[in-house]
C-alpha cells in the first residue's frame, strides 16, 4: 500500500491545527524530522512538539533522527509518543543494538541513509527493521531538489525487501513533489515524505491528495 508520511519541518506551526486537519485525510503517518546541529548542520523539532501532537493525533508518528547519538534520544522521543524511531546508519557503530533497543521501548524501529551511503549499509539489518528510509537529499533541509543519483537505491531495497517476506515500509524522503513522485513509487517506495510540496502549497489539502493520487499513478 502506498502512504504519505508528511514532514512537519515546512508547517506553520502558527496554524498548525488548521493545517494538519486539511491533509489528515489523506496522510496516515507524521514525518517529524529531529536535527541536532551536528549530525545535519541545522536544529529542528524537540520531543515537546512530539508530545504535545501526540496528545490530539493518532496518526502513526514517523520520527526521523538526524542526529549525532541516536541512542541518547530513543527514549525521550519513545516517551513523547513517537511510533517509529529511524536512526542513520551513518551516526552508528551498532545498528543492532540500536535497532534491540528500539524494539525493546515497544517502538519500530527504522534505519536510513543518507545520498552518499550505499544499501549494503542497510541490508544487513532487513531481518530485523521495520522501516527502511531513503534520504533522496542531504539531510538538514526542506525544500531542495531531489537527487536522482538516490533513485537506484529504491529497486535494489524493494527486491530484498520482498526476499524477506517481512513487514518494512520503504520510505523516501526529500525534494519529492507532485511531479516526480510516481517516479519513487515505481521504482517501488511505499511511504512517500513530503514537506514543502505539502506544507508551502497554496491549498496544502489538494497538493497531498494530488500527491498520494499521482504516487498511486491514479489520474
Ligand atoms: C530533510 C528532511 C525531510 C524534509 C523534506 O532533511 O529529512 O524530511 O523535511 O522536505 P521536502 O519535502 O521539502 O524536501
Ligand atoms: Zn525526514
Amino acid at each position: 500500500m502506498i502512504r504519505l508520511s508528511p514532514s512537519l519541518l515546512s508547517l506553520d506551526f502558527y496554524r498548525a491545527k488548521e493545517e494538519i486537519e486539511k491533509i489528515r485525510p489523506y496522510a496516515p503517518y507524521l514525518h517529524f524530522d529531529v536535527m541536532d546541529g551536528h549530525f545535519v548542520p541545522n536544529l529542528a523539532l524537540g520531543e515537546c512538539i512530539v508530545k504535545s501532537l501526540r496528545a490530539h493525533l493518532n496518526e502513526v508518528f514517523d520520527v526521523h533522527l538526524m542526529v549525532e547519538k541516536p541512542e541518547d534520544f530513543i527514549v525521550p522521543f519513545a516517551k513523547a509518543g513517537a511510533d517509529i524511531l529511524t536512526f542513520h546508519a551513518e551516526a552508528t557503530e551498532d545498528a543492532g543494538a540500536l535497532i534491540d533497543a528500539i524494539h525493546a521501548l515497544g517502538k519500530k524501529a527504522g534505519i536510513s541513509i543518507k545520498p552518499n551511503t550505499p544499501v549494503e549499509a542497510i541490508l544487513p539489518y532487513l531481518d530485523r527493521v521495520d522501516l527502511v528510509l531513503v534520504m533522496t537529499v542531504e539531510p538538514g533541509f526542506g525544500g531542495q531538489a531531489l537527487l536522482e543519483s538516490c533513485l537506484a537505491k529504491i529497486p535494489v531495497l524493494r527486491e530484498e525487501i520482498n526476499k524477506t517476506g517481512r513487514e518494512i515500509d520503504l520510505e523516501a524522503d526529500g525534494g519529492i513533489k507532485c511531479d516526480n513522485v510516481r517516479k519513487l513509487t515505481s521504482l517501488g517506495a511505499d511511504l512517500i515524505v513530503a514537506g514543502s510540496a505539502i506544507f508551502a502549497a497554496a491549498d496544502p489539502a489538494l497538493a497531498a491528495k494530488t500527491l498520494l493520487q499521482n504516487a498511486k499513478g491514479e489520474h
